[in-house]
């Protein structure tokens, strides 16, 4: 793998190695332990608090003995692209002689036939387009290579609960009756819809009840967080004032995406993160670049669920929604119509609950509304 050299270490996606990653020491453990010793596992935290990247820090260790496949199928909508996708990453990763891949893998698939393509490096890249009526006979033939592979394959799928939108229905029980059957490969289901997750791997009634071990993930800690990024800023020479990052840890109640995404910011203006007001000032610029994004959203919204997730925003935290207070101080329609404005604003990712309440789900979003 080429090393490059990092311009800004606050990364605001993907992962680009150990260096640029902040602690997550016991979860990667936990992660691998529980694939190496056979464990599926489930990982479920909101949006942005890292575990995406807590699963390619894990893949780094996992790669050593397994061939390592990572698939977010956020953007899928069905049983087809799914397979598409699944079968595309998986073929091609489980033969190690290059001459015999070609014939070995196809001789499993007789639904549909993978294109080849050769790559400078010598290896072939291989990708399905799957008919949907054959999608199923397509998952089950791939399901085949990997048991016949006999090798140690770990399988990612990001953002899963997206299966439950899929017009076939029973999707995820499908994945479960083949998953049984292949001793040699172990999945990472990771997900933030909790409750979508839950009603899959949790619920008795859930396909998957009792198969996998469940993790959750929660933000980084403070002090190993303050020491990761202060190295940062101080090996260039920058000031990094312990109290100012606590400041901005805090304001985002520790949640990785903000934090990368305003040291980033800090970082690119060649400043040092030397007080609060730095901190608060990238957060007003960030907030202000998506203002005209922050009104299309808010306006698409009906007059009830605006006026609720102003008055969310207004306050910050909303122990009750439905409480006489909040509606009266806020001047919110009647109570029910707010719960049930409520529910469809949760349904969309809009608002969020913590345990301490309510919350804008996009904190960014949600320093906007507060200043309308
Ligand atoms: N341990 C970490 N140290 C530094 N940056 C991280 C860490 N974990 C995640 N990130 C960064 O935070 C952002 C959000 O993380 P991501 O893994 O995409 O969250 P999620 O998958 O939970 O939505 C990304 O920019 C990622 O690069
Ligand atoms: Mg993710």
């Amino acid at each position: 793998m080429v090393r490059m050299k990092i311009e800004n270490p606050f990364l605001t996606r993907g992962y680009a190695g150990p260096e640029y990653f902040c602690d997550r020491e016991a979860e990667t453990k936990q992660l691998v332990a529980a694939i190496a010793n056979g464990r599926d596992v489930t990982l479920v935290a909101p949006r942005r608090y890292g575990k995406t990247g807590l699963i390619h820090n894990a893949f780094r260790v996992l790669e050593k003995d397994h061939a390592a496949v990572y698939l977010d199928i956020f953007a899928m909508d069905d049983l087809a692209s799914f397979v598409q996708a699944f079968s595309s990453a998986v073929a091609g990763r489980l033969d190690s002689a290059a001459g015999r891949i070609g014939r070995k893998l196809l001789s499993f698939f007789k639904s549909c036939r993978p294109t080849m393509t050769p790559q400078d490096d010598g290896s072939v890249v291989f990708s399905f387009d799957v008919a949907p009526s054959l999608a199923k006979a397509t998952l089950k033939e791939t399901f085949d290579y990997i048991a016949s592979s006999g090798r140690k394959i770990v399988i990612a799928i990001d953002e899963f609960q997206q299966v439950r939108s899929f017009p076939e229905k029973g999707t995820e029980a499908l994945l479960r009756s083949f998953i049984q059957f292949v001793p040699n490969a172990h999945f990472v289901f990771a997900g933030s819809k909790k409750h979508m997750m839950d009603e899959m791997f949790v619920s008795p009634q859930g396909p998957f009840y009792q198969s996998t071990q469940l993790m959750a993930l929660g933000p980084i800690d403070a002090t190993k967080y303050a020491a990761f990024a202060g190295k940062f800023f101080r090996k260039a020479g920058r000031p990094f004032a312990a109290e100012a990052f606590r400041h901005l840890y805090d304001r985002f109640d520790g949640i990785t995406w903000y934090v990368q995404a305003i040291l980033n910011r800090v970082w690119a203006d060649g400043h040092g993160l030397d007080s609060a007001e730095r901190a608060d000032a990238a957060v007003e610029n960030l907030v202000a670049e998506s203002g005209s994004f922050f009104i299309d959203l808010l306006r698409s919204q009906t007059a009830a669920e605006q006026s609720l997730m102003k008055a969310i925003g207004r306050e910050g935290v909303v122990e009750a929604i439905s409480a006489g207070d909040f509606i009266r101080r806020n001047k919110l329609p009647a109570a029910s119509t707010i719960r049930s404005a409520a529910a469809k604003l949760m349904e969309r990712d809009l608002i969020y609950r913590t345990e301490g309440g309510y919350v804008i789900y996009d904190r960014l979003f949600g320093t906007w509304l507060g200043k309308l």
